[in-house]
């Protein structure tokens, strides 16, 4: 366990998400680098290692559309962390089209922030 607040960062194998665990990992927090894609995650999870060689970082890896590998994810971070102090939710998009998640059947509603289909 550490002292460090504990952040968990969803999709930060790319993009804004990548670009802020590098800023938080540089503020000496504990950094769950999370994707979905365990190759990427370990390449980026390299590369946030040599550029802030000091912090905490660890490194999940969960499909969001399926709703078991969520509640893997958060078993994940209870049974390594204990606790989080931060969540940024960066994983989910405003999509005019419908999307559905593996296990439902029913479209969401257009309204409603939804999961990502890529
Ligand atoms: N970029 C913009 O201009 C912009 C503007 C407005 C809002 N946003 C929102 O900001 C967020 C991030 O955008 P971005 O452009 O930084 O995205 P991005 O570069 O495409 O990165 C997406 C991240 O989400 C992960 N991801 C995608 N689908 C996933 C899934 N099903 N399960 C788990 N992880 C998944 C990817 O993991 P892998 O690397 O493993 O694929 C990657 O780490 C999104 O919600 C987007 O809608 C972005």
């Amino acid at each position: 366990m550490t002292t460090a607040p504990v952040v968990l960062i969803t999709g930060s194998t790319d993009g804004i998400g990548r670009a802020a665990a590098g800023l938080f990992a540089g503020r000496g927090a504990s950094v769950l680098v999370h994707g979905k894609d365990p190759d990427k995650g370990a390449r980026v999870f390299e590369d946030l290692r040599s550029r802030s060689p000091r912090a905490e970082l660890d490194l999940v890896t969960a499909d969001l559309r399926d709703p078991a590998a969520i509640e893997g994810l958060a078993d994940q971070v209870r049974d390594r962390h204990g606790h989080l102090d931060v969540l940024v939710n960066n994983v989910g998009v405003f999509q005019q089209r419908q999307a559905l998640t593996r296990r439902s059947s029913r479209p969401r509603s257009r309204s409603t922030r939804s999961l990502p289909t890529g």
